[in-house]
């Protein structure tokens, strides 16, 4: 019989204190692996999970309405509360919803979430973003998952759906590219998933691979070419601009508004150095889409140039110079800028209607905002000056008509913009 040392009597006191504090961390001790769950955290704001999950309460309670070709479809709750959230799902289970779009009563779910592009993401990943999911606090939020209309609301029809547009399969490295690509590889095509706003989508709401970020119309925004293009897309832009782009939310080309402002300040700004020149050198490398060469710009002395440019010069000018070149650092060029010369003019319009805010980032906190113009000009005024925009200053694209500013117009009041 040993006396009991004083050390020994405090680690006695102690146990029952360490056993209570053991018991409040989330079930599953084997998940409890900090190394495993740091990296699902970073994990899970490559993939910007909680942009969609987003709730007042948590980052991933879930109930944001995701806007989806056949309608609105809510983002679930992910948090591990048993009865609304992920409190009963396995690692299987998770793995199965974002690799193959299948939920775990066996429902197929939407492409809203993106699973197109997270099948890419390998089983170690999956299991890291599970691991760290676990560990976030459990939020009760039972989220209304049966929103769309006759027949999409019969989730058998994603069974079609997958058989036409669906590739599921991991990422698989390409031989012969370096390390550093492979990973830009597996972040814009897997986890990243960039192509869900970049790569045009067909009337079924599928990508269309063989026009891979060639840019399309979305929620009321252009997402742009980001090909290698070097009219429409990021073709003249060096790996350091994307770097930026990426990281800032700006670089010497452009700011990043609307849905990308977000896309910057809630993942891409957050990610690592190395993921961020990955993402570059893969993305420069890839093919021009979309037209190769400029159409001729408007003759600078038509009636519609005259009119556009007296608007500029009146409403324009005083932030963005005369000759479009904006101030460093502060009021992005018009100059031979890809935004003004992409195929649809959503942006540019809504820009000119509604004004914007661009991303906040730790390395730009307080970047300036551009003022709203809708109550000054009317549709003819607003197209003219966007026509001119996109024919000035090195940049050539057709013009654009008042009737589109006017549903334009309309669509942002609907949406309360
Ligand atoms: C672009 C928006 C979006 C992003 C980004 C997104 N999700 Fe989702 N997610 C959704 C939507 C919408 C659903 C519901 C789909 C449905 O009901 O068919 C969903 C469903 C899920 C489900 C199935 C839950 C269930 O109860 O069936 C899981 C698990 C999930 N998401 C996890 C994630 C994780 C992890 C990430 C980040 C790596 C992520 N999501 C990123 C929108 C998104
Ligand atoms: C939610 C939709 C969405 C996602 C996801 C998204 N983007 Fe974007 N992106 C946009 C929109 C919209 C713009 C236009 C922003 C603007 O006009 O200021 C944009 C702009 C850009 C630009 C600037 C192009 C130019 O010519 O100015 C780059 C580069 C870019 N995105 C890269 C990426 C990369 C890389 C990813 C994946 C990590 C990504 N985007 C994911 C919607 C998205
Ligand atoms: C008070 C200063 C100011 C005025 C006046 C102004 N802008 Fe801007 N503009 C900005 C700022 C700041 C940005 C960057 C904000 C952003 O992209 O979110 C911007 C961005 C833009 C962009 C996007 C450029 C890019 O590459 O991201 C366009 C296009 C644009 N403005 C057009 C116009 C037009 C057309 C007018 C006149 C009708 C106008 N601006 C008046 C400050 C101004």
């Amino acid at each position: 019989m040993s006396p009991r040392t004083p050390a020994r009597r405090l680690a006695a006191l102690l146990a029952p204190a360490f056993v209570l504090l053991l018991g409040a961390l989330p079930a599953q001790a084997d998940d409890n692996d900090y190394v495993a769950i740091e990296r699902g955290r970073y994990l899970a704001t490559v993939g910007d999970c909680s942009s969609c999950h987003l709730h007042r309460e948590s980052p991933y309670a879930g109930g944001r309405g995701i806007e989806a070709p056949f309608g609105t479809i809510n983002a679930p709750n992910i948090t591990p509360d048993p009865e609304t959230g992920l409190g009963r799902w396995t690692r299987d289970d998770f793995a199965r919803a974002l690799q193959q779009g299948v939920s775990r009563n066996g429902g197929h779910l939407y492409p809203a979430l993106p699973y197109p592009w997270f099948t890419r993401i390998s089983r170690e990943d999956s299991d890291a973003i599970y691991a760290y999911l676990r560990t976030v606090p459990p939020v009760s939020n039972a989220v209304n998952r049966d929103t769309l209309p006759f027949p999409f609301s019969i989730r058998a029809v994603m069974r079609v759906w997958n058989g036409m547009f669906f590739e599921p399969g991991r990422f698989q490295p390409v031989i012969g590219r370096t390390d550093e690509w492979n990973r830009g590889a597996y972040l814009v095509e897997g986890l990243g998933h960039c192509g869900a706003c970049h790569t045009p989508v067909n009337a079924l709401g599928g990508s269309r691979r063989s026009q891979s970020f060639a840019g399309q119309a979305l929620q009321g925004w252009y997402a742009p070419n980001i090909g290698g293009s070097s009219y429409q897309g990021i073709g003249e832009w060096g790996v350091d601009d994307v770097v930026q782009y990426l990281r800032t939310g700006a670089n010497g080309w452009t700011r990043a508004s609307g849905p990308m402002a977000e896309v910057v300040q809630r993942s891409t700004s957050r990610m690592t150095e190395a993921d961020l020149r990955a993402i570059a050198v893969y993305l420069r490398d890839q093919p021009g889409r979309g037209p190769a060469t400029a159409p001729p710009a408007l003759a600078a002395d038509s009636p519609r140039m005259r009119t556009g440019q007296a608007i500029y010069v009146d409403n324009c000018s005083a932030c963005h110079r005369r000759d479009g070149q904006g101030v460093e650092s502060m009021i992005p060029s018009l100059a031979s800028n890809q935004i003004a010369v992409q195929a649809g003019p959503e942006t540019l319009i809504r820009l000119v209607l509604s004004g914007s805010r661009p991303a906040a980032t730790d390395a730009e906190p307080t970047a300036p905002a551009m003022p709203a113009f809708g109550w000054r000009l009317n549709d003819a005024q607003v197209a003219d000056v966007v026509t001119y925009l996109r024919n000035s200053w090195g940049n050539a694209a057709p013009p654009v008509e008042a009737s589109v500013v006017q549903t334009m117009r309309r669509q942002l009041a609907a949406r309360g913009e």
